[in-house]
Parts: C-alpha cells; structure tokens; sequence
C-alpha cells in the first residue's frame, strides 16, 4: 500500500519541490544502529555522512569512536583494534557474506545502502514488509527458520519480525510504535541510498527556470535580427 513519504519517494517524478524529513532520519538511524545493524552491513556509508542528516560533529564522532574498527595486524601478525573515526565506513556485522549466510540459516541479510532502490516499489515496500508480519495462514507450509510475512515475494522470509513496539527508545521522545519505527528507519534508508536528491531536485529545476528564461532571450534576439527583413 502507497505511504505518504516528506520526500515524496526517491523515484518520485513529481515531488520536486520536497526534500527529507530530517528528525525521521536520524530516528531512523538510531533503529538501523539499535536493532538492524546486528545483521545488516551498510558498507556505503561514512559515519560523517550523518552530519548531513543534522548530527552534530561531537554526535558523529561519539558514533564513531564507539566502534572497534580492525585496523590490521601490527608487525607481530596480531590483528589490533582502534575506535572508529567520523571517516570511517559503517561497520559491517560480519566480516564476508558466507559468515554472514552461515549466521542467519544460509540467507545473507542483504547490505541495507541501497535497499530502498534496489526493490521495486521502494519505500512503500520496505514499510510494508517491516510491518507485514503475521501468523501464516491456515495450510501455509513455512519451513523451520522462515517467518510468514504478508509482503515478501512467496511470504517465506528468513529475517524474523525485526521491529516491535518500544524496541527502541526515542531520544526526542517521540514514541515508538511498530508503524513510527518502519517509517523512520524507512526514511533513513532511502536518505542512504538517494543522499543527494534534494540537491539534483534543486539544480533541476534550476535549469528548467534557465532554460524558460533562454527561450525568452533567444526568442527576443531573434525578432531583432530578422525585423529589417522583408
Ligand atoms: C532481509 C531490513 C533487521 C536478517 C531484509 C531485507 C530488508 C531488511 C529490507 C530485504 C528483503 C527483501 O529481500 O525484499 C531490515 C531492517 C531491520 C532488519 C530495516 C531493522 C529494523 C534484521 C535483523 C536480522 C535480519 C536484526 C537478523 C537477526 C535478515 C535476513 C534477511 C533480511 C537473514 C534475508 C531474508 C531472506 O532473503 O529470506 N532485511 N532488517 N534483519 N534480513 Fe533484515
């Protein structure tokens, strides 16, 4: 079912004029740190990336510095760790997809940077399956490790229900139903994946004004030219 997005959607072709609800976003971030980053990479993101989204740069490098990031073995050959910096890509849940596979019964949970375009209906579908989770329907054959959800293709999902009410606690105090927390991490998700759609809906209309007033230009220059003529 169709949501109604601030942005208007990221492959929305009529919404230039909207850009992010930005206190959704960071809301959204805390869920993706607090519940989905256990299982799911975001390997496209940058910790300073948040500050786009309005984290402030003590924020940010808060985030950062609470990460062990493996900064390689020393000449000893022992690997060491450091706290992560504002540079830093996110830290990913599982050092390799097999890792990843062999932790959550064979399906690798997909890298969330780009979910939000990757599946057909975006933003709509990825709220509708955070919140589509429900009994099986009587005579549904769900395999042992799968979760019956109304709106992943076959209904069979390996991810059980992520999101549930308060399982996170807003630091703005906004409360957290199921609905509120799919919407953010949501909105979150398609910021990731589209971080510069404001700006592209910015310049784009920037050159249709350009080009409305060229005409105007040419249109002017071209009745002087050719006035003398007969
Ligand atoms: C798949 C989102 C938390 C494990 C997915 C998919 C999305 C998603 C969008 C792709 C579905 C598709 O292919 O159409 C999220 C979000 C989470 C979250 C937003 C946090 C709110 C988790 C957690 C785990 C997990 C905590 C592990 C305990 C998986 C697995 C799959 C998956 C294994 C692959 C499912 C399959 O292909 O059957 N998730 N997830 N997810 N997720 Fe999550």
């Amino acid at each position: 079912p169709a949501q109604t997005w601030a942005h208007g959607g990221v492959n929305s072709f009529l919404s230039f004029f909207k850009g992010y609800d930005y206190a959704s976003v960071q809301r959204g971030f805390q869920v993706y740190k607090e519940v989905c980053s256990s299982c799911h990479a975001m390997h496209l993101l940058s910790y300073r990336n948040l500050l786009d989204v309005g984290f402030t740069e003590a924020e940010v490098k808060a985030i950062a510095a609470a990460q062990e990031i493996t900064a390689g073995p020393n000449d000893q050959g022992e690997m060491f760790t450091r706290p992560g910096l504002p540079a830093d890509r996110f830290k990913s849940p599982f050092p390799n997809a097999q890792a990843a596979a062999a932790a959550n019964g064979g399906k690798a949970p997909p890298d969330l940077s780009l979910i939000v375009k990757a599946r057909a209906h975006h933003e709509d579908y990825i709220y509708a399956l955070l919140t589509g989770y429900t009994d099986a329907p009587e005579g549904f054959e769900l395999s042992p490790g799968s979760n019956y959800n109304k709106y992943f293709p076959g209904n069979a999902i390996a991810m059980a229900q992520p999101i549930y009410e308060n399982g996170v606690t807003y630091t703005d105090g906004t409360p957290a139903t199921i609905e509120q927390q799919a919407k953010d991490v949501t909105n979150f998700m398609a910021w990731a994946a589209e971080p510069k759609l404001e700006e592209r809906r910015r310049v784009g209309i920037m050159v249709i004004l350009f080009l409305v007033f060229f005409a105007g230009i040419m249109y002017a220059a071209k009745r002087r030219l050719w006035s003398e003529v007969h």
